[in-house]
């Protein structure tokens, strides 16, 4: 029922009226219209980089980043306060590269009598509870400065320096309690400490 009175004056876009009432196809905003053609355009940026070419870094591979970056930080602290503490060797076994060092120190220089694992050979198990010299990281740090050379273990301070042996040390921390499979029946005793 569309009378002179009632005629708007979107009339050229009356897609559909009914007894008075009219729909309008009005054109949508350009600013709305942007937004939306901005988002299509962004998913499909963002799905092509991090999950088709997967060329940018996941949330869990920036996580990891900076946590390593973090740990490296705290490592670097730790060497330049110079302190040896037990918090000291914990924070250095933390940090990924001072702990590969330590790995690869390991592997070139203890494995002989301490097993590829630490399982133990010659000298004890350093995987289990029981410890000849103390557990804690810097009981651990000088047995292998100072040796125990009527054993058989020498004192590596010397010969490797400070900065080998801290690593040495801050590896072996992270092998306490791990039982490697096939290690060396238990020597000394389980320290509460
Ligand atoms: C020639 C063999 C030999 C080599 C090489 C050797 N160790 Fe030992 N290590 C021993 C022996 C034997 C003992 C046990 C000493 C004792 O009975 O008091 C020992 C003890 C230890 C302990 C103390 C374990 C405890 O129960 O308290 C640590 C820690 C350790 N060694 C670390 C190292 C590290 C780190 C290296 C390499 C830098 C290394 N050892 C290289 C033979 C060796």
């Amino acid at each position: 029922m569309s009378t002179e009175a009632s005629r708007s004056p979107y009339e050229d876009r009356v897609v559909h009226e009914y007894d008075g009432i009219e729909e309008y196809d009005n054109h949508l905003p350009r600013w709305w219209l942007a937004t939306l053609y901005g988002a299509v355009v962004f998913a499909l940026v963002y799905w092509f980089h991090y999950q088709v070419f997967q060329s940018g870094a996941s949330i869990q591979q920036s996580f990891e980043a900076s946590m390593a970056a973090d740990r490296r930080a705290a490592a670097e602290r730790v060497r330049r306060a110079g302190t040896i503490t037990d918090d000291a060797l914990l924070t250095l076994a933390r940090d990924p590269s001072t702990l590969a060092a330590g790995r690869a120190q390991f592997a070139s220089t203890c494995v002989v009598c301490h097993g590829a694992q630490g399982g133990g050979g010659i000298g004890p198990n350093l995987t289990d509870s029981a410890w000849l010299h103390g557990r804690r990281p810097t009981q651990i740090m000088h047995t292998i400065m100072e040796g125990v050379p009527a054993k058989g273990m020498q004192a590596w301070g010397q010969q490797l320096g400070m900065e080998r042996v801290l690593a040495v040390a801050a590896y072996i921390t992270t092998l306490r309690d791990t039982n490697v499979p096939g290690g060396k029946a238990p020597q000394g005793d389980v320290p509460t400490d």
